[in-house]
């Protein structure tokens, strides 16, 4: 039942083509309309939303802090990330026109259960994004939107990750077209551009080796860092956790713009640090900014191991490795950097002889509050 694959987390990486393409599935028509009939909650009330609260825990959390860069820019609409622990331990300003989001693949994470339950209690409306059918925390929300990966075995999450993410852009999408934010052939360029990136995936999976043959290299390192910055932010917290989980490796992700304000002091020779870059197209200037921090680091030291866009060569003079993933818009890429890093981690802890599947202290469902 592992396909082939030495264990259910690289299977589930390799899932990951097919967790996009059966997230975004029958959702839209060919005009780029979206169709969330499912959601069981009406057009109006989503239209009175004025605060978007996503709660989550782990993995989970990480996917909703990608949604916040893309429902913000999308729909203008106000959005906080919460861990579903912290949430209801501190009096937060939740109201009718509150949406909840919850994230959970399992759907019966306590603290994000009984965070839910304390936000219904104060009126507001509850979304759950959710890969397990019929379980508790999508039955006890108002609306819900399944992320379609399938059974996700391997305690590490990975194709959940990507659908999560996935489910976000079309409940984005949707507020957006609700609200007339977007212009219909915005959405539709849009769902244009996510219906590529099963291809794209795959591409990456396809060079895999290149990122594996490092991860085995690096099979004695005591510690990783992280950097990313805007949407690469999550992702680099995601490759840090990954690591942590089933390599047992210290690893830390950062805001790259945090750099300076205390975390370059734990930079010293041979440190690897991973640097999550952003797009060199468009308009803004956080390329450039990034590709400071690899030199900055560099310059101290560190062993940079660069995820950038094809085609940008401005990192290759300061990076000991460079992974290049497909173009897509920024808001989309973390359904790209992300899986080299999973792929890192999954590869570094067999190397090192760990059981990726069943991590020494974890479940699959966190059950207890
Ligand atoms: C990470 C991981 C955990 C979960 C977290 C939330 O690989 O597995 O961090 O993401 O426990 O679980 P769900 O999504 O089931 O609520």
């Amino acid at each position: 039942e592992k396909g082939g694959f030495a264990s259910f987390m690289e299977k589930e990486i390799f899932d990951q083509p097919a967790a996009v393409a059966d997230t975004l599935l029958g959702r839209s028509d060919a005009n780029g309309r979206l169709t969330l009939d499912e959601l069981r909650i009406t057009p109006d009330e989503l239209a009175q939303v004025n605060k978007i609260v996503v709660l989550a825990c782990g993995t989970s959390a990480y996917a909703g802090t990608v949604a916040k860069y893309a429902i913000e820019s999308w729909c203008r609409i106000p959005v906080e990330v919460e861990l579903s622990h912290e949430f209801r331990y501190r009096e937060p300003i939740v109201d009718s026109n509150t949406l909840i989001v919850s994230i959970s693949q399992s759907g019966e994470t306590m603290d994000t259960l009984m965070a839910v339950r304390y936000a219904k209690e104060q009126g507001a409306k509850t979304l759950s994004i959710c890969n397990t059918n019929g379980s508790t925390i999508p039955r006890e929300s108002d609306a819900v939107l399944y992320t379609h990966a399938g059974p996700e075995i391997a305690v590490a999450s990975t194709k959940a990750f990507l659908a999560q993410i996935t489910a976000t852009y079309l409940l984005g999408l949707y507020l957006a077209q609700l609200r007339g934010n977007l212009f219909q052939g915005q959405i539709k360029d849009i769902l244009a551009d996510l219906g590529k990136i099963p291809a794209k995936i795959q591409d990456i999976l396809d060079r895999g080796e290149e990122i594996k043959a490092v991860a085995r290299k690096m099979a004695q390192v005591p510690s990783v860092l992280f950097l990313g910055r805007h949407v690469g932010y999550p992702v680099a917290m995601e490759g840090a956790l990954k690591l942590k989980e089933i390599a047992y490796i210290h690893a830390e992700g950062f805001a790259a713009g945090e750099l300076k304000h205390g975390p370059i002091a734990l930079i010293e020779q041979d440190q690897p640090v991973f640097v999550v870059v952003p797009s060199p197209r468009g308009r803004d200037s956080l390329h450039s900014k990034v590709v400071s921090n690899i030199q900055e680091v560099r310059a101290r030291g560190a062993n940079t191991l660069v995820i950038a866009e094809s085609g940008d060569e401005d990192v290759r003079a300061y990076a000991e490795f460079v992974f290049y993933v497909p173009e897509t818009p920024t808001l989309l890429m973390p359904l790209l950097t992300t899986v080299p890093l999973q792929l890192f981690a999954c590869e570094l802890a067999s190397a090192k002889g760990y059981d990726v599947d069943q991590p020494r202290n974890l479940a699959k469902s966190v059950t207890v509050e």
